[in-house]
């Protein structure tokens, strides 16, 4: 198990690494009053887990899916925890996947003006990136994460126990995450190339977990609030975002990767990327994914929103440029588009 430490705005300790959710969660548990917030799925799957270790610990089992990461849920847990007579030193458990990290970050945030919260993710997305970093929200009136906060876990346990019970479609999730790391870190990018043949075993996804946490770990050090190099961890979610909205087939993290592919081929086309670079990137994106498609007009419209444009009519990405080498791109929203269109006649159907 290590030990990844995160100095933000306030200390969280990352512990990571098979054994983890036993030797720490006990531990966690002592001293003050929780609370545990966990989803259908999970405690379908891990309800006898959950009650040896957790014993008569409150609960809140939030029913599973991203359209529960709503206001009402919110209300819900918040009355939950009253009624479970928490105090401003209790603590909250968020055991789940981003929607359980995402909403239960936010319930502790906001309880009594902020209470201890511990995150226990347990799908790959929700180990390598949503549990570290302090990002909390919940989704409104169809937009995703637009009421939220930053608020920091105490700490973060995440043991690779969980990952056995998860579906293929949650590790392509996941492993949209982990390729978009690659694209951000050379040292990522090498260990994704080595084990190109085996991307779903566990065991890898165990060590590389480890690798994107400590890379995010030293982005948020730097950027909290994500005023500049924390964007960077927005690669392949520009394009990747207006899919999803448009469409709601795929996972996010296969959109990230679909969002990625094209805006690498901007990247070359516009002579930022290394072709080869580009080449091999886009390779691994369309391995996950299993194919490429091909974007409409329509679809794209939604980059026209995106968080990280700067000023109305443009559209801002995150470029790869070569090994651990990215920059910031904005182009005029009509450029945007007609590049992504062009990028589409090598996608197929
Ligand atoms: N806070 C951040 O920085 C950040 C970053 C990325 C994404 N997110 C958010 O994370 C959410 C997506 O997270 P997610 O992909 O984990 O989705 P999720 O929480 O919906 O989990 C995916 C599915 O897997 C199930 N599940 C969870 N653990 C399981 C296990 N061990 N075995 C079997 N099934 C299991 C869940 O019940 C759910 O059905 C989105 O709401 C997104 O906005 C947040």
């Amino acid at each position: 198990m290590k030990e990844i430490v995160l100095k933000a705005s306030v200390k969280s300790s990352v512990f990571v690494g098979e054994g983890a959710f036993h030797r720490c969660v006990p531990a966690l548990l002592k001293g003050q009053k929780n609370f545990l917030l966990t989803d259908s799925n999970v405690y379908e799957l891990y309800g006898g887990l959950i009650s040896s270790v957790f014993g008569n610990t409150p609960l809140y089992v939030l029913p599973a899916g991203e359209e529960n990461k709503n206001f009402s849920e919110l209300g819900n847990i918040l009355t939950a925890m009253t009624e479970a007579g928490l105090l401003r030193t209790s603590c909250l458990f968020a055991m789940g996947g981003g929607v359980v990290g995402d909403i239960g970050g936010l319930a502790a945030g906001l309880y009594m003006r902020g209470i201890r919260c511990v995150q226990i993710p347990t799908t790959v997305l929700a180990q390598v990136d949503s549990s570290v970093g302090g990002k909390t929200a919940i989704d409104m009136n169809n937009i995703k994460n637009v009421v939220g906060m930053f608020y920091q876990p105490q700490t973060v346990v995440v043991d690779p126990l969980f990952l056995r019970t998860l579906p293929v479609r949650e590790l392509k999730c996941g492993l949209g995450e982990i390729v978009k790391y690659a694209a951000l870190s050379a040292e990522i990018y090498k260990e994704v190339l080595k084990h190109i043949d085996n991307l779903f075993d566990l065991s890898f996804l165990e060590e590389i977990t480890k690798l994107c946490i400590d890379h995010k770990a030293n982005v948020v050090r730097k950027d909290e609030r994500e005023t500049g190099l924390r964007k960077s961890l927005n690669m392949g979610h520009t394009l990747g975002h207006a899919l999803e909205l448009y469409d709601k087939k795929l996972s996010h993290g296969e959109y990230v990767l679909i969002g990625l592919w094209y805006e690498t081929c901007v990247a070359q086309a516009m002579g930022l990327c290394k072709q080869e670079y580009g080449d091999t990137l886009k390779a691994l994106a369309r391995k996950v994914v299993g194919g490429i498609p091909a974007v409409t007009e329509a679809a794209i419209g939604g980059a026209r929103m995106d968080k990280k444009n700067e000023s109305a009519g443009t559209v801002t990405f995150i470029a790869p440029i070569s090994k651990g080498i990215f920059d910031t791109v904005k182009l005029p929203y009509e450029e945007y588009v007609s590049r992504i269109l062009e990028a589409a006649k090598e996608a197929e159907c």
